[in-house]
């Protein structure tokens, strides 16, 4: 399908990263390392990873592309630590950004719904005031920042909500909550939409696809989560129903009632229609990613 395309993932092992790296058969060339091969914090590491990523793209006459899928995303975690938070979310993606501009490569970088303060009433537009509440969302927003200044071929896909095969996520600590308890609370006060990282990938790849064709200059920010909205309360319910399960055993609560280090948005519906109008196709409604993700993947969440 992408005959022409050579991709490059930093944050490769990661939750996206790897159902990125899934897609490998459909690109001519990609490469997902780690961060042991290709740590963003180290210029030299990610200089030696993209250089010899572009020579074996040029080398095979292909359309080379960075989709960077490394991150910090340890959100609690990242408010006692906003110097490892800032040196991967903020200064690595902008060392990624840099260098694949110095090579002339177009850079897609993903970042995250926690750029916005979550006080909207309805889905947050591209071009919509940040205002991130945590260290974590700040560490994003930098980042942003200096993706969008590095080069003049960079796009940022702000997504949420993200669950996948592989790593820690929401649904499996519910398939984990259904297992050991009769009845599970989850606050039923925050809105977003599950994206399940395998739609998001093939998402990324389509945009990757068009950003190589694309002459500069692109400096922009587009939005790609799952369709539609639900609060925690409703997506651990739909996990539930995954399971056969009971859905009356998930309790509603509220965000007062589980105090949390790093404050989460209220409301962080991301608006699709900028992904729509630059001629992506929108990922499916969320509930049906979720039955699909069970379908591709429901013993890797059983684990
Ligand atoms: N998960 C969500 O709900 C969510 C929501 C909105 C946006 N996002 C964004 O989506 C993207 C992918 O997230 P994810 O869920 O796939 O996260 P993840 O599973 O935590 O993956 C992130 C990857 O980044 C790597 N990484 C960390 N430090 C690095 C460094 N110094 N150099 C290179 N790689 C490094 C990690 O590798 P090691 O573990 O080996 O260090 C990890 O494999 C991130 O940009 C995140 O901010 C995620």
């Amino acid at each position: 399908m992408y005959r022409q395309l050579a991709v490059l993932v930093p944050g490769g092992h990661g939750q996206l990263g790897s159902d990125l790296a899934a897609r490998a058969g459909e690109v001519a060339l990609l490469r997902a390392p780690g961060s042991g091969e290709f740590d963003v914090t180290e210029p030299a590491s990610v200089d030696r990873g993209v250089a010899s990523f572009v020579d074996d793209a040029v080398k095979a006459g292909l359309r080379p592309v960075v989709v960077n899928a490394a991150a910090y995303t340890a959100v609690d975690a990242a408010e006692t630590a906003p110097d490892r938070a800032y040196a991967v979310n903020a200064r690595g993606a902008g060392t990624v950004a840099r260098t694949a501009a110095a090579y002339g490569v177009p850079m897609v970088h993903v970042s995250t719904d926690y750029v916005f303060p979550g006080d909207s009433d309805r889905p947050y537009r591209p071009e919509d005031q940040t205002a991130p509440k945590s260290v974590y969302g700040k560490s994003k927003l930098a980042g942003e920042r200096e993706v969008l200044d590095a080069g003049d071929l960079t796009w940022v896909v702000r997504t949420a909500w993200v669950y996948g095969a592989s790593g820690a996520n929401f649904v499996k600590t519910m398939v984990k909550l259904e297992r050991r308890h009769e009845t599970v609370s989850v606050v039923d006060d925050q809105r977003g939409s599950p994206t399940w990282s395998a739609d998001l990938a093939a998402g990324l790849l389509d945009l990757a696809a068009a950003a190589v064709r694309t002459e500069p200059p692109v400096r922009r920010v587009l939005h790609c989560t799952g369709g539609g909205e639900t609060t925690w309360y409703g997506f651990a319910r739909a996990v539930f129903s995954e399971l056969g399960a009971d859905p009356e055993r998930v309790r509603s609560c509220s965000t007062a009632d589980f105090p949390r280090p790093a404050p989460r948005p209220a409301y962080s519906v991301l608006s699709g229609e900028a992904w729509r109008e630059a001629g992506l196709t929108p990922l499916r409604g969320w509930r049906e990613a979720l039955a699909a993700a069970f379908s591709a993947s429901g013993d890797a969440f059983r684990e």
